[in-house]
């Protein structure tokens, strides 16, 4: 049986140990997310002599909020924004969270406020209802009344997982409120929590990120970056880049996240917007992380970048170039690269992908 790594401290001596003294990571919705892997993972690292540690594609943060809470000096990068604000709220903060009164300032109208309702009019009948665009409008502007960027960053964080729970597949790649409506028999999702108001989920949301918060004693930051410009060393560094599949496919995270970035730049969306899109994406940013010719590139770059750190690679039997490949290129830099595959009894949420299994690529 496996024992949970989140109940406090691991004692017994044939499992991960890790002295915890963080809570549970709070849940993710995010695609690719490694919450369900983090006991595997930490299995293979664990003997590694490591204190800082850069998570270079963090994502929804839970491998650093995890690694935070085993008292590594942890740092979060990702080239989303909501990405990186989700971490500042939960791996570089260490006590600010949002009060009862803070609540109240996101929820209230206020009259010294001028408040322009651009998701209203901008994403009509494409993700939300008007009624909750309109509550997404008000409260996005609201959080500038907030005065500490961490409680800023939480609230970020609420309004992010809120309009995650509330859409079909927890993503905006689509324009498909409909679905949400259709008298159709369904076979995933969860209707109630999509109608559920917005209020009740960011509350619920609030009082997660709440309990989500603490110090460990190190400092920990989140960084908001192309890996390849990540500054500083560090003793480890953890890469779960976005997969290409066997068919060629990416998965692009601007794609399916875009609509958050635009909430954390409310101000500068509508210049950013591709309005050639039905459903309002940010415009394109091409991403050789998404390219079949170009990944091969990256991963010797970023490998090269990191080369003086222990290397730690998540990725898929199936991904493009092939497992084949990147070891070979890890072998260019680190003496000694095993490779850990994961049996097959992991699906990622909504996948249907039952071939393909878990690799972690650890280059010391
Ligand atoms: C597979 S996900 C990481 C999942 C993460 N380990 C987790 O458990 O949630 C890949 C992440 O890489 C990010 N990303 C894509 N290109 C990047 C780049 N050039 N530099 C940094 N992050 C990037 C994406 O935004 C996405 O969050």
């Amino acid at each position: 049986m496996q024992q949970s790594l989140f109940a406090g401290t691991n004692n017994d001596a044939n499992k991960p140990h890790c002295k915890f003294i963080s809570p549970k990571p709070p849940a993710t919705r995010f695609q690719g997310s490694k919450l369900k892997l983090l006991p595997w993972i930490y299995s293979n690292i664990s003997e590694i002599c490591f204190q800082s540690v850069l998570d270079g594609f963090g994502g929804s943060g839970c491998v650093s909020h995890f690694l935070k809470g085993c008292g590594k000096a942890v740092t979060y990068n990702d080239a989303l924004v909501s990405g990186y604000l989700a971490a500042l709220a939960l791996v570089e903060n260490s006590r600010e969270c949002l009060s009862e009164s803070d609540v109240s300032v996101l929820l209230s109208m206020h009259s010294g406020v001028q408040y322009d309702n651009f998701i209203e009019r901008t994403f009509k009948d494409i993700y939300f209802t008007d009624e909750e665009n309109a509550w997404l409008d008000r409260v996005v502007q609201n959080i500038p009344l907030l005065e500490s960027r961490f409680k800023r960053a939480v609230a970020f964080y609420a309004i992010f997982q809120s309009a995650l729970v509330k859409r079909p597949y927890n993503l905006f790649h689509r324009r498909n409120l409909y679905m949400r409506f259709a008298a159709v028999e369904r076979s995933f999702g969860n209707k109630s929590t999509w109608d559920k108001p917005f209020e009740s989920h960011f509350l619920a949301f609030v009082a997660e990120a709440n309990s989500s918060v603490f110090e460990s004693g190190q400092s920990c930051r989140a960084l908001n970056s192309n890996v390849l410009e990540v500054d500083g060393v560090y003793d480890l560094v953890y890469l779960d880049p976005p997969y290409i599949n066997s068919k060629g496919v990416g998965v692009d995270y601007f794609g399916f996240y875009h609509f958050l970035d635009g909430l954390a730049d409310y101000a500068n969306w509508d210049d950013r917007i591709d309005y050639k899109s039905k459903h309002r994406r940010l415009r394109l940013k091409k991403s050789p992380w998404t390219s079949e010719r170009k990944i091969m590139g990256e991963f010797k770059a970023t490998i090269d970048r990191f080369r003086h750190s222990s290397i730690v690679i998540s990725y898929r039997s199936d991904g493009v170039p092939t497992p084949t490949e990147i070891e070979n290129a890890l072998k260019q830099v680190k003496k000694k690269v095993v490779v850990h595959e994961r049996e097959n009894k992991y699906k990622y949420a909504l996948s249907t992908n039952t071939k393909s299994t878990e690799l972690l690529f650890v280059g010391e």
